[in-house]
């Protein structure tokens, strides 16, 4: 039975004590829900991969909620990362760094680098700090479906296969945290997020490269698998072209589906049926992993309509590209 616990300090405490038993417990964060298990407990951890169906060569992120503890899981620390904790953490971004000996190669899928992330909602600290070790966790979802940002949805995946989950605020950012890796000379974006190249090159006052293809070979073992897809087929558009569009969604109907369109502005869509997307790349992202798991149980086809030119802007169509697994007109 899985409990869904409040943010009151009795419930805090108890998510805290589970975890130091070896426990999963979900928690919110202000990018997606995670699902927590003590990173110093191999056991704990080997059932995180148990409960999302993830296959165990895709590492995990150790979640911690001071410095202090950054400076315990990573084995060195270097000048790039201190101006990165101390300029953009906590915040939603990960870093990777040469990891320490006390994290378990579980954790990391065998490799000698641990993913670090300091999340900044307060649910999120509070969370961290009752359990008072170093926290993995992944999004909360079943592996490949679209990640959860209300708890609600956490437990459509998970009830009944972790111990608990703490019944917070939906997430605000509504996409993962930037995945930086700061273990070689150029510091390389593996997954885009809310905090762009631009502020990392900022901070670090040096050129950062991004990884663009998605299928390249590197070393971020998650972006080679099938990620955040609803149940039914989905096709993204990318230039807006509402004639296009128009008739991609009628030939779908032609074909004997109950299409759903996913764009800016559902009415010029001559009447089709339409769901707002969004008005600006902050509500796009908000919604975005609500819209497909809401819209995956009315319609039996998902065609979204998404352009923006900037940096948060391509971070939201690196997850809609992958949700409609690159079908992409
Ligand atoms: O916003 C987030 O990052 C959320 C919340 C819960 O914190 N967590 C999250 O975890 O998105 P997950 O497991 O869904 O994604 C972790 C990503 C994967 O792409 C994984 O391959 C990468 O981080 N990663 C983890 N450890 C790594 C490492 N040592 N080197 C390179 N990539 C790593
Ligand atoms: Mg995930």
């Amino acid at each position: 039975m899985t409990k869904y616990l409040q943010f009151t300090q009795q419930d805090l405490q108890l998510a805290g004590q589970l975890v130091r038993d070896g426990q999963l417990v979900a928690f919110p964060t202000e990018t997606v829900y995670g699902l927590g298990a003590n990173a110093l407990d191999e056991q704990a951890v080997r059932s995180t991969y148990v409960a999302k169906g993830r296959p165990s060569d895709n590492p995990l992120i150790v979640h911690v909620w001071n410095k202090q503890q950054i400076y315990q899981v990573a084995s060195h620390v270097s000048a790039d990362a201190e101006k990165i904790i101390d300029n953009l953490m906590p915040g939603s971004i990960t870093i990777v760094l040469p990891k320490s000996s006390i994290i378990p190669s579980v954790v990391t899928a065998g490799f000698s680098t641990v993913a670090i992330r300091m999340p900044k909602s307060v649910e999120a600290r509070l969370f961290l700090q009752h359990c008072n070790v170093p926290v993995t966790a992944p999004s909360a979802n079943t592996s490949s479906r679209p990640s959860p940002t209300t708890w609600k949805r956490v437990q459509e995946d998970m009830d009944g296969k972790i111990s608990a989950v703490l019944c917070g605020e939906d997430c605000e950012v509504g996409i993962e945290s930037t995945v930086l890796d700061l273990t070689h000379e150029q510091p390389l974006v593996l997954r885009p997020g809310v905090v762009s190249p631009e502020q990392i090159q900022e901070v670090l006052q040096k050129p950062v490269s991004v990884v663009t293809d998605p299928t390249a070979k590197v070393n971020s073992p998650g972006v080679r698998y099938k990620h955040y897809a609803p149940k039914v087929p989905m096709a993204l558009n990318t230039d807006g072209n509402v004639q296009k569009i128009c008739n991609f969604f009628d030939s779908l109907v032609e074909q004997g589906f109950n299409p759903v369109l996913l764009v800016a502005e559902p009415s010029k869509f001559g009447g089709r049926t339409a769901v707002c997307i969004g008005k600006t790349d902050q509500e796009v992202a908000h919604n975005l992993f609500e819209n497909l798991r809401k819209l995956e149980q009315s319609h039996n086809y998902i065609v979204a309509s998404f352009c923006s030119t900037t940096s948060f802007g391509t971070s939201i169509l690196n997850r809609l590209v992958r949700s409609a697994s690159n079908n992409v007109f």
